[in-house]
């Protein structure tokens, strides 16, 4: 129920927005470099970097690059970086082994910001596609994406990275019974503390483009993704998913692409309560970016007003690949 107000001029809605230190007083929501993730992108080599011509700004990183973002991270008190590797072609495969190999980049990187940057919590994908040959989340077996097989080898790649110290494992694959099996397979192996954050409501989007230009899937790629991620079209399924996956013993949930999907957000933080994320994607950062390079928008402005609308739709926190400048920005 809205508060009844008493007529004007008793009521003047204005007066507290009349100064800085007024609408600082009655802000309702605050956005805080404790809010973001960093999602970033690890190859193989050394001391070297590359452009990801889809994303300005953004680079694939080597594991040792990456051990050094980690320690300036946590100097801009940002918790968290995601991982997501870059397997170059030829090490991709129908049976996408060096997803669950303990030496693939993303474990090794798991290992490297441990090291460097103990207080940030790492957080890892689990889906097959940057080790499969045809760019899906999943085992393809003619033209169909396996759903129980792909569960047995995201359980394998979840223990790699737990056993390389991960504390996030973020399944993206949206294959059935995948969070329930992790999370049995976790126990089992003893590790308890290891958080589940589910990429619950993930939907087909054409927002992811640019991702997978910068994890080498777009040219691997064939088909769609549209039978097992979600219809943009639906809301009901997205409570059912998360429900299922919470369910299961997901301790997060997730909401993806971030911007065009606020409702879930507000919808999925209203019904169930439970720590909710939601990630701002590359084709999001991409549009950004191209107004800003135009002069079109103004980038100071926009990004934190942006993030903020996460936080006012009912996220906890965002993964967002402005993390970098926008903890510097807030704690300048
Ligand atoms: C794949 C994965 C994707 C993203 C995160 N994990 C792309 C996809 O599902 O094709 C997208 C992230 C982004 O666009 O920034 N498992």
């Amino acid at each position: 129920m809205p508060p009844v107000l008493a007529p004007f001029p008793a009521t003047r809605l204005r007066r507290n927005r009349a100064t800085p230190a007024l609408r600082a007083l009655v802000r309702e929501t605050h956005l805080d470099s404790s809010d973001l993730i960093w999602p970033v992108f690890v190859m193989d080599g050394e001391d070297c970097a590359t452009d990801i011509p889809s994303m300005p700004g953004v680079q694939r990183l080597s594991v040792d690059r990456i051990a050094k973002a980690a320690v300036e991270a946590e100097a801009r008190g940002i918790p968290a970086m995601c991982i997501f590797p870059y397997t170059d072609m030829s090490a991709r495969t129908e049976d996408c082994a060096l997803a669950w190999s303990m030496d693939n980049v993303a474990n090794r990187a798991i290992r490297a910001i441990k090291d460097a940057a103990p207080n940030i919590a790492v957080m890892t994908d689990i889906a097959l596609d940057p080790y499969n040959i045809n760019g899906h989340d999943g085992f393809v077996v003619d033209g169909q994406i396996l759903n129980d097989e792909t569960v047995e080898a995201l359980v394998k790649m979840a223990l790699a990275q737990a056993e390389s110290g991960a504390d996030i494992l973020g399944p993206s694959d949206m294959m059935d019974g995948r969070i329930g099996a992790i999370r049995t397979a976790l126990e089992g192996a003893g590790h308890r503390n290891v958080t589940i954050m589910s990429y619950a409501a993930k939907y087909a989007s054409g927002y992811y483009g640019p991702f997978r230009d910068a994890v080498g899937a777009s040219a691997a790629l064939k088909g769609d993704k549209k039978t097992y991620q979600m219809d943009p079209a639906n809301r009901d399924e997205a409570l059912r998913l998360v429900a299922r996956d919470l369910s299961e013993g997901a301790d997060m949930v997730m909401v993806k692409p971030g911007m065009p999907y606020l409702d879930i957000c507000r919808q999925v933080k209203d019904t169930f309560g439970v720590p909710t994320f939601a990630y701002q994607v590359s084709g999001e950062y991409a549009m950004l970016k191209a107004a800003f390079a135009n002069g079109w928008l103004d980038p100071q402005k926009v990004v934190l007003e942006t993030l903020m609308s996460f936080k006012r739709a009912g996220c906890d926190g965002i993964l967002t690949y402005f993390a970098p400048e926008v903890a510097e920005a807030l704690n300048g």
